[in-house]
């Protein structure tokens, strides 16, 4: 595979400073000039000032130079224009008018979580102590960015962009086809792109350990602000990944992550149409104003203005 991480993403917002101290809070360290860094990752949010939330920018990784000269050949095959310097590529998604930056720059390398015994019918792994998870009492710290799930204007055309321009593969489809799950590394997904009548950022997603930072980190989210509620706790069908969803204060959904299937041998997975409920999630009811989220008649009047 040419590309091998989403390493950020650019959102702009008309509340910055909010949604900083947001996304602090979320577990992300602000460095001080508008970025935000996880664990493992690095800086991997850029936060800017804009009329009403988007995400204006992805950054992705490659390991080669001469993946960017295959993949600008890619666009200009579906009649995108790219600009190719010597350690990366720009172009931009033309339906949601995304900026993408592609960079030659090293995989990340994640040390391996603790694994924590876990008592199970028959399975007996801890004895005379309490769990692991409910012992930890820090500040969860999200580990990386895993996917920014995106909701576009004319979401074939910018399937295409994805998956034929630049290279990613379908992980799963959702609903017609006209939405999907595609991943540029082994995770499942590292940019779903859903249909909508405007486009608008719908979810960031960020790997925690496991189940018990996720509900943790929600738990803390809650306490301190019950608007934040998003959806959550669950488990997805799409990526098998147990997620819980809270909402920033710009009105994007920002998503603890843990568990989410890994594909690393393309031969081995087949997608799927992931249809209704029994697609999109296993278990865990999905509130209203998830999906559409409840600002989306704010969001078409701002894009019409
Ligand atoms: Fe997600």
């Amino acid at each position: 595979m040419t590309l091998h991480r989403l390493s950020s993403f650019t959102y702009s917002v008309p509340n910055v400073a909010e949604v900083i101290s947001y996304y602090t809070e979320f577990g992300l360290t602000d460095n001080g000039d508008s970025s935000l860094a996880t664990v493992d990752g690095g800086t991997q949010l850029y936060v800017e000032q804009g009329p009403y939330r988007r995400i204006s920018a992805i950054r992705l990784g490659a390991d080669d130079p001469d993946d960017l000269g295959r993949i600008a050949s890619s666009l200009a095959a579906l009649g995108v224009d790219s600009a190719v310097a010597a350690d990366r590529l720009v172009t931009t998604e033309p339906i949601m008018k995304l900026r993408v930056e592609i960079v030659v720059e090293q995989r990340t390398a994640q040390p391996a979580a603790a694994r924590a015994p876990f008592n199970a019918p028959g399975r007996v792994e801890r004895t005379n102590s309490r769990a692991a998870g409910i012992l930890r009492n820090g500040q969860v710290k999200p580990r990386r960015l895993g996917h920014v799930a995106l909701v576009s204007g004319e979401s074939e055309s910018s399937l295409t962009f994805f998956a034929d321009g630049l290279g990613f593969k379908i992980s799963d489809f959702a609903g017609d086809k006209s939405s999907a799950f595609m991943r540029c590394s082994a995770d499942h997904h590292n940019v779903a792109v859903f249909s909508g009548p405007v486009s608008f950022p719908h979810h960031s997603s960020w790997q925690v350990d496991d189940i018990d930072d996720i509900g943790r980190g929600a738990e803390d989210l809650l306490t301190a602000n019950a608007d934040r509620r998003g959806w959550g706790f669950g488990r997805h069908y799409a990526g098998s990944n147990f997620f819980w969803y809270l909402k920033d204060p710009a009105g994007t959904f920002s998503e603890y992550y843990a568990d989410m299937d890994q594909i690393t041998d393309d031969d081995l997975w087949t997608p799927e149409v992931c249809e209704g409920k029994a697609g999109f999630y296993k278990w865990g009811p999905v509130p209203e104003n998830f999906m559409p989220p409840g600002d989306i008649a704010d969001l078409i009047a701002a894009q019409n203005t």
